[in-house]
C-alpha cells in the first residue's frame, strides 16, 4: 500500500505517467523532533505522500534549514517550520496526525529504559501541547522507552480531559519491518510478500514476533525460531552497536514510521482495509497496554485482532508469559512519572 500510494512519477519523455492511485492531498501532519536523525528522513518520506497537504516540522533547533530544503521537492504538501517552545502550539493547530520522534537515542551499552530520565519529560511536555492544540489528532509516539512513554502520554491526555485510547499509538512498525526482512532473508522469500505480526512491547524480550503466524506460512526449525526471535528482539541493539556511539536506527525507523503515517492517513481517508501492529491501550491481555495487530479506521483503532494471540506455539506462549512482568513494570513506571509531576 505504501508503495502504491507514494506520489512517485515516472517521466517518459515529455509525458508524465502517474501511478493509478491518486488520492486527494488534504491531511496535515506534524513531526515533533523533525531536525533529528529520524525526523529528517521521516519528513522527506512524508513529503512524498500524496495524502498530505501540510507538513509541519517542529524542533528546538535547526529545523529552518530542513524545512527550506524539503520545501523545494515538487510534491503536493506545503512545508512549514516551527522552532522552540514559543512556536509549538502553532505547529499543532489543525493537525490530523502528530508524530513524535523527539528525544535522545541510545549509545552502546544502554537499554531503552536508560533514556527514561530525559525522554519522559520531553514526551510529557509535547503531549501536553498536543492535548491543548489538536486533541483529536492521531498521536504516534516513537521516543523511547516506548513501553513507558505511551502510558505517560495517556496520563497527560487524561489529566487534560482529552484522552482517546483509540488515537494514541506507540510506533512498533520497525519490529515488524525487521521481522519481515529477517524471515524473508532466512527463507529466500520475496521480501514484499512476508508479514510477521509482532506483539508485546518495544524493548528486549517484550518484543515478541509470532513467527508461527507468518504469512505466507513458513516452516522453521526450533533453532531457526530461537535465532530469528533473538535477532528481531536485538535489532535495535545491532544498529546501536554498528553506529558505535553515533545513535540508533534512524533510516529504517523513518521508513517504518512513514509506513505507519501512511496507513493512518489511508484509514482517515476511508480505506477499510488497513491493519498495522502498534502499542495501544488493550484488553487482549491483563496488561493495560499491549502491541498487537489492530484494524485502523477513521476514528483510530477500530478493532484489536485477538486471533494472533490464539493457538500460539509453546515457545511463543512461554515468551508471552515471560515478557509480562517487564512490560507491566515499564507501564507502571510511566504512569507513576506522569502522576508524580502533576
Ligand atoms: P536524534 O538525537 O538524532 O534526534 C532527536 C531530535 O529531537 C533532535 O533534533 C532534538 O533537537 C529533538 N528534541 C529534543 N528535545 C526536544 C523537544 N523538547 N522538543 C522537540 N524536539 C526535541 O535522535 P533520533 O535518532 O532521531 O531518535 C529519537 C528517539 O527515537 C530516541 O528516543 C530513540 O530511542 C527513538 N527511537 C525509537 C524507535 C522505535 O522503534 N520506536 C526506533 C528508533 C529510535
Ligand atoms: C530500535 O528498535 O531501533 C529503537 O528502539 C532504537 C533503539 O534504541 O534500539
Amino acid at each position: 500500500a505504501l508503495r502504491a500510494s507514494f506520489a512517485l512519477k515516472a517521466h517518459k519523455g515529455a509525458q508524465v505517467v502517474q501511478t493509478p492511485f491518486q488520492p486527494q492531498a488534504s491531511y496535515k501532519v506534524a513531526v515533533l523532533g523533525a531536525a533529528g536523525g529520524i525526523g529528517q528522513p521521516l519528513a522527506l518520506l512524508i513529503k512524498m505522500s500524496p495524502l498530505v497537504s501540510d507538513l509541519h516540522l517542529y524542533d528546538i533547533a535547526n529545523v529552518k534549514g530542513v524545512a527550506a530544503d524539503l520545501s523545494h521537492c515538487n510534491t503536493p504538501s506545503q512545508v512549514l517550520d516551527f522552532t522552540g517552545a514559543s512556536e509549538l502550539a502553532n505547529s499543532l493547530k489543525g493537525v490530523d496526525v502528530v508524530v513524535i520522534p523527539a528525544g535522545v537515542p541510545r549509545k552502546p551499552g544502554m537499554t531503552r529504559d536508560d533514556l527514561f530520565n530525559i525522554n519522559a519529560g520531553i514526551v510529557k511536555n509535547l503531549v501536553e501541547a498536543v492535548a491543548d492544540n489538536c486533541p483529536e489528532a492521531f498521536i504516534h509516539i516513537i521516543s523511547n522507552p516506548v513501553n513507558s512513554t505511551v502510558p505517560i502520554a495517556a496520563e497527560v491526555l487524561k489529566k487534560k480531559g482529552v484522552y482517546n485510547p483509540k488515537k494514541l499509538f506507540g510506533v512498533t512498525t520497525l519490529d515488524v519491518v525487521r521481522a519481515n526482512t529477517f524471515v524473508a532473508q532466512k527463507k529466500n522469500l520475496k521480501l514484499i510478500d512476508v508479514d510477521v505480526p509482532v506483539v508485546g512491547g518495544h524493548a528486549g524480550i517484550t518484543i515478541l514476533p509470532l513467527l508461527s503466524k507468518t504469512k505466507p506460512s513458513v516452516s522453521l526449525t526450533d533453532e531457526e525460531v530461537e535465532k530469528l526471535t533473538v535477532r528481531i528482539q536485538n535489532g535495535g541493539t545491532e544498529v546501536v552497536e554498528a553506529k558505535a556511539g553515533a545513535g540508533s536506527a534512524t533510516l529504517s525507523m523513518a521508513y517504518a514510521a512513514a509506513r505507519f503515517v501512511e496507513s493512518s492517513l489511508r484509514a482517515l481517508d476511508g480505506d477499510g482495509d488497513v491493519y498495522e501492529c502498534c502499542y495501544v491501550e488493550s484488553d487482549l491481555t491483563e496488561l493495560p497496554f499491549f502491541a498487537s495487530r489492530v484494524k485502523l479506521g477513521r476514528k483510530g483503532v477500530e478493532a484489536l485482532i485477538p486471533s494472533d494471540l490464539q493457538g500460539l506455539t509453546e515457545y511463543e506462549q512461554k515468551a508471552l508469559e515471560a515478557l509480562k512482568p517487564e512490560l507491566k513494570a515499564s507501564i507502571e513506571k510511566g504512569i507513576a512519572f506522569a502522576n508524580k509531576q502533576a
